[in-house]
């Protein structure tokens, strides 16, 4: 039965926690984001992904989103994009502020910071929704204790969807501890690719072509200072790990750090 109203879950489940929406944004008609309650024994490391989803049907029906709220942060944020025939995504973005959601008690995930070597700069090189794990580690002060630059890139089709441009822009570094470092070190690019823009074109020709560097003033990536987090669509993460490949670089994983780690933008049907 299609209803507006979501309705709380019928039980609980021991490996998920009910957390209580707060705040919902629509940025466009194909992308949200959405804050909860924080359960205190939730523990992960920034640029993780959990479990979350839906009670539907009486049982839970889950996907994977990185959390794009750092890990000292007592709200937990997630971006998702909308799928109208998705079973999932259909159902999320009708979420509104006190309804519940089910988040997994074990995030996860390949991309963080002790997987890279150190480096002088870090590139963040995400599509779409691949922005969500890179939010959680622009605010996470290691990052910057690491690095002396942080390139944050993000690729979208239309201005509309560059989400959290005015908070990355504007907000963070105005961050009463961030602000500084942020201020100092993070270089947001943020290009568009079907319409125009102060900077338009996919990410891979961006690099391809140099001009993300002619643009940032910045050397050419460069195995041995530079290092590299992706993460968005399959296809992305194809052509992006075939460049890096090409130019030397090694993909680091939770075994072995590298000089590039890759997760997919899980697809949130
Ligand atoms: P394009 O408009 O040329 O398809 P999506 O919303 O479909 O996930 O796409 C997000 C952004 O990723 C779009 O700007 C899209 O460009 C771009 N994109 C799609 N495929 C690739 C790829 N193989 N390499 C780099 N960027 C890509």
């Amino acid at each position: 039965a299609s209803t507006d109203v979501l309705a709380p879950p019928t039980k609980s489940y021991g490996h998920l926690n009910p957390e209580k929406v707060l705040t919902v944004h629509h940025w466009t008609d194909r992308l949200f984001s959405f804050t909860t309650t924080r359960d205190p024994s939730l523990r992960f490391e920034n640029g993780q992904f959990a479990m979350i989803g839906l009670e539907l049907d009486g049982k839970p029906l889950l996907r994977a989103y990185s959390i794009a709220s750092a890990n000292y942060e007592d709200q937990l944020e997630f971006l998702s994009i909308k799928v109208p025939d998705g079973p999932l995504t259909s159902q999320l973005c009708k979420v509104r502020p006190g309804d519940i959601v089910l988040v997994g008690r074990k995030p996860t995930g390949t991309l963080l910071v002790d997987n890279l070597r150190p480096g002088r700069t870090l590139f963040l090189l995400a599509t779409g929704t691949g922005l969500a794990p890179f939010m959680s580690l622009i605010k996470d002060p290691a990052v910057y204790e690491r690095f002396e630059r942080v390139v944050l890139a993000h690729g979208v089709r239309t201005s509309g969807e560059l989400a959290y441009a005015n908070h990355i822009r504007h907000e963070l570094p105005e961050h009463e501890f961030l602000g500084e470092d942020v201020s100092a070190k993070l270089r947001y690019y943020p290009t568009v690719t079907r319409e125009e823009y102060q900077t338009v074109g996919r990410l891979t020709d961006l690099i391809e072509s140099g001009k993300m560097f002619t643009d940032l003033d910045i050397p050419a990536l460069d195995p041995e200072h530079d290092r590299v987090m992706i993460c968005g669509s399959e296809a992305m993460l194809a052509d992006l790990e075939a460049m890096l490949t090409a130019r030397g670089f090694d993909e680091g994983n939770n075994a072995k750090p590298g000089a590039y780690v890759v997760e997919k933008a899980f697809a949130q049907k």
